[in-house]
């Protein structure tokens, strides 16, 4: 497989993320040539279910090749762990493994390792330098833009900042391990990002869905190369959300909503998936989009084995309430508002910053 480079430029200075197979153990030389040899220590914050399949030990070894003080530690699977408690912990272990202002805090996992490591990494010392190197599907999306973030009990990634990596070193490889539910949840935000503003990419997922879920590795790479490019070319021009970038919330508002109702139990993925079944028919309600394009964009979602109807315990007058609320809580809402991204059709939305309780009531109750 040929390995596909893609640039990403910011105003700290600019990243490749870098697409492949088998790069996890050449992690030295990649984090050698983003940062030079001489950072004084790494320290590798890994999900601890990856232990099983080798993937920390492998980048320890590629490392120490390089570097010469390496620490890895590992951080209990689950969205439960983006929080205070895990973050604290984590700072311990900076100290522990002496980090200091020219050092590298490097995530290996999913979104919740990037997430919770990138906070970090952000707020120790006032931040040190940073690198993802995602392992599940979804992490194409949360592992490009900069922004890190914890939760708290109130609402998803409450506490955060904008901390781009210096590096994303994407090895597919270990994409072989993920379980199935795990690729469709990824599968969703690059279903976003085909609707958002690709609708060839979207076609082509659709067209592809089998051979993605079941993990045909080249389709995977070519997938990510494409949907990585649409999140960098938008981050590219919008790096700290003043505008376009919001188009990448698509979904999210009901999405994230769902997510913290749910406290974890639901995987971010699926909740996105059922945030943008709703969103689209909030676009129909309002003369937006076609019926034809909700409609379509369930089918698609549905054949990728993704949830399309809200849990039945939020689909009672007081889930509704409970949904409502956290809509309002959420960071992006002003002044309390209800604010959507919302397709006019499939490749192309558009931001509203107000809409109307009663119509997000109509169509969370319609099923
Ligand atoms: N920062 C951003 O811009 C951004 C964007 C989108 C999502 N996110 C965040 O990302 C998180 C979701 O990410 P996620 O879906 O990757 O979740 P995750 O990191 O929890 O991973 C999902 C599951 O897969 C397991 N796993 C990870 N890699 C594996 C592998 N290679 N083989 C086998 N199992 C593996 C994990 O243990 C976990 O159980 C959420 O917290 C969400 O808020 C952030
Ligand atoms: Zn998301």
């Amino acid at each position: 497989m040929s390995i596909k480079r893609i640039a990403v430029a910011t105003t700290t200075g600019g990243y490749e993320v870098v697409i492949g197979s088998g790069l996890l153990a050449k992690a030295g030389n990649y984090l050698a040539q983003a940062l030079g040899s001489n950072s004084s220590a790494v320290l590798v914050l890994y999900d601890e279910v990856l232990e099983a399949f080798g993937y920390p030990q492998r980048v320890r070894a590629a490392l120490m090749a390089v570097f010469p003080s390496v620490h890895v530690v590992a951080v209990p699977s689950g969205e439960g762990s983006k929080s205070w408690a895990q973050a604290q912990r984590l700072y311990s272990a900076c100290i522990d493994a002496g980090l200091d202002r020219d050092s590298v805090i490097v995530a290996l996992g999913g979104g919740m390792v990037g997430d919770l490591a990138g906070f970090v990494a952000a707020t120790y010392m006032r931040g040190v330098h940073f690198v993802q190197m995602p392992t599940t599907l979804l992490a194409h999306d949360s592992s490009i833009g900069g922004k890190v973030a914890i939760n708290l009990p109130e609402g998803k990634n409450l506490i955060g900042a904008f901390h781009a990596p210096r590096l994303v070193l994407y090895d597919v490889s270990t994409l072989r391990s993920l379980p199935v539910l795990e690729r469709a949840n990824g599968l969703a935000e690059a279903v976003k990002h085909g609707v958002i503003a690709d609708a060839t990419l979207y076609d082509w997922i659709g067209q592809h869905g089998a051979a993605l879920l079941t993990g045909d590795e080249e389709l995977t790479a070519q997938l990510l190369a494409r949907s990585c490019q649409i999140k960098v070319d938008i981050v590219a021009v919008d790096e700290r959300e003043s505008g376009v970038r919001a188009i990448l919330n698509f979904g999210h508002t009901i999405g994230h909503a769902i997510e913290a109702a749910q406290a974890g139990r639901m995987p971010h993925g699926a909740a996105v998936a059922i945030g943008m079944v709703y969103e689209t028919r909030l676009a129909v309600l309002h003369g937006l989009a076609q019926e034809q394009t909700a409609q379509h964009l369930q089918d698609t979602l549905s054949q990728l084995s993704l949830p399309t109807d809200l849990p039945p315990e939020l689909q009672s007058a007081q889930g509704i309430d409970l949904l409502i609320d956290l809509m309002r809580r959420d960071k992006k809402a002003v002044r309390r508002s209800l604010s959507f991204v919302l397709p006019r059709a499939i490749g192309s939305v558009e931001v509203h910053k107000d809409i109307p309780e009663q119509s997000v009531r109509e169509v969370l109750s319609s099923h």
